[in-house]
């Protein structure tokens, strides 16, 4: 859940940066954060390790999107539109939807 709270953190960040057009800031959060390069050791140290094969694809699928928003930021800042920025923006977020639509954390009291 730590984790979690730190995509949202890095989701926040992404957004802002792009409302300043700091484009190349906005792809080192994201890919820091999200991206392939955090997806190793999101894997070793949190729960990647433990999650069924079709979570842990979905997983991938998100770091994904965020290597690919962390590209298209950085192709705003040579002068491309931001409306493509943020079109990456929104298919991260709709893979933590996807996710979250689909999975739960079973807890004692269910
Ligand atoms: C591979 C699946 C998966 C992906 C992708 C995913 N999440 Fe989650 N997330 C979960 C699960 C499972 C929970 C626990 C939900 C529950 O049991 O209620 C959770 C919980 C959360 C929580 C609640 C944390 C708390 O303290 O209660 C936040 C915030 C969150 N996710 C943010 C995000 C954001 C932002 C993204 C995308 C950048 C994201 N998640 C992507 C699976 C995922």
């Amino acid at each position: 859940m730590r984790m979690m709270r730190g995509h949202l953190e890095t989701l926040q960040d992404m957004t802002y940066l792009l409302s300043r057009h700091e484009y190349e800031k906005a792809a080192a959060v994201a890919e820091e954060g999200l991206g392939m390069s955090s997806a190793e050791m999101h894997f070793k140290m949190y729960v990647g390790k433990y999650l069924p094969r079709d979570m842990r694809a979905q997983g991938k699928r998100m770091h994904e999107a965020a290597s690919h928003f962390a590209k298209v930021a950085r192709n705003a800042a040579k002068g491309d539109a931001l409306d493509k920025a943020l079109a990456a923006m929104a298919k991260v977020v709709k893979q933590c939807v996807a996710c979250h639509s689909a999975y739960r954390v079973r807890r004692s009291e269910d």
